[in-house]
């Protein structure tokens, strides 16, 4: 099976590569990925997929049976959206749309589950179980896989598999982690309301600023001095909002951030410990506060027998040098945690890295990939989902 994977790929590697410039000629922003389910559409059709568009929006479904010796669902996710961001590569299929850039890689994740249908598609005769193929919208403002969640593509999922490209590994390489992956990312939202006054007459006054400033600092010392060193929370305030007049004491502060961590337990408890440090700093001065924290998406935890399925499939796949065990999650978030709210599955980071070069970050004006990494990601999908129905009898 894995040579007769290797070899479609091959072939189909320059259609890959062609579909994935045109993907990165052409993005689409969160939420409006029109042309790009249009695109997505055609080819999965085309392979003889059932197809369903306009799931969770923007979102397109793919079914491909099996040949019916199994029962169950293995479904393979990739997202589709792009970034606000101006493009400055000079690439010959550089974005044709000002101020949007397939930055983040969503273009190739997109060609992967493209490939990896397209292949599994031929041997369909030779796979046991079912697939279906997820291409989600709006991944990059954490929407999408919840909109696809309630268009019900978990339905009747055993698994789930998903990737990302990732520019610090080599390309042809894979990472590969078990349990976190990514992080729990909150939003918080405080409010300090003080009494305003003469900046001369600090004692007739409450400055909303400065119990800001205490607010801020004691969060970050009691993350050091009360939380468990070995469950890691990051807590930023990256919006700080208020005062009038330089000579005139501030009534009212609003300051806005993110809360990552990786523990469910210290996730669980956030809000109720934020909120205890935040009221004893206003009474200790006398402000009122008023705290909004909104759950974001929760941490990516991969799933250990997922995981080993995938680490066998690319072990035998790429040999074991280029299979790297990742050492640390991230801090970043990623909304692939929502399925598996509902089904186990495992994430892996594919290496897009290019040797003797800067590899710009994620996120970069600048970030481009080594194209060839699309064959070791096709690969990879394609005969991990088949070692997954080789050995799951469900
Ligand atoms: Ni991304």
């Amino acid at each position: 099976m894995l040579s007769q994977i290797k070899t479609l790929a091959e072939d189909l590697a320059p259609r890959l590569i062609e579909i994935r410039r045109h993907l990165h000629a052409h993005p689409e922003l969160s939420g409006q990925e029109y042309q790009t389910a249009a695109y997505v559409s055609g080819v999965l059709s085309s392979c003889g997929l059932h197809v369903q568009e306009a799931v969770g929006k923007t979102g397109v479904v793919g079914n491909l049976k099996g040949n019916g010796a199994k029962k169950g669902i293995l479904a393979i996710r990739t997202d589709m959206d792009a970034l606000p961001i101006e493009e400055l590569t000079q690439l010959d299929f550089a974005s044709c749309k000002p101020g949007v850039m397939h930055a983040c890689g969503h273009d190739v994740h997109t060609t992967l589950g493209l490939g990896t249908a397209m292949i599994l598609s031929q041997l369909r005769e030779q796979l046991p179980g079912n697939i279906r193929f997820i291409f989600q919208p709006a991944e990059e403002i954490a929407q999408g896989a919840s909109w696809m969640v309630q268009d019900g593509v978990m339905r009747d999922v055993d698994s789930i598999l998903g990737v990302h490209v990732f520019p610090s590994l080599q390309a042809r390489s894979v990472g590969i982690r078990y349990g976190a992956l990514t992080a729990a990312a909150d939003d918080i939202e405080i409010f300090i309301k003080g009494e305003s006054g003469h900046g001369a007459r600090p004692h007739e006054a409450v400055d909303a600023i400065w119990i800001a400033s205490q607010v801020i600092t004691t969060l970050q010392q009691a993350i050091s001095r009360t939380q468990n060193p070995l469950r890691p929370l990051v807590l930023t305030i990256g919006q700080i909002t208020g005062g009038r007049a330089p000579n005139v004491i501030a009534d009212h502060v609003r300051m806005a951030g993110t809360v990552r961590s990786l523990h469910p337990e210290t996730h669980a408890n956030l809000p109720e410990w934020i909120e205890g440090i935040v009221a004893n700093v206003c009474n200790t001065y006398g402000a009122k506060y008023e705290m909004n924290y909104r759950r974001g998406v929760p941490s990516v935890q991969n799933d250990v027998n997922l995981t080993q399925i995938l680490e066998n499939a690319c072990r035998e796949a790429w040999g074991n040098d280029l299979v790297e065990l990742l050492p640390e999650p991230s801090l970043g978030a990623e909304d692939f945690s929502l399925y598996l709210q509902h089904a186990p599955g495992t994430m892996f980071r594919l290496g897009v890295g290019q040797p003797d070069t800067v590899n710009y970050p994620l996120h970069h004006p600048l970030f481009e990939i080594d194209e060839s990494a699309i064959i070791t990601g096709v690969v990879t999908l394609a005969y991990t989902a088949c070692k997954y129905w080789e050995i799951n009898q469900t």
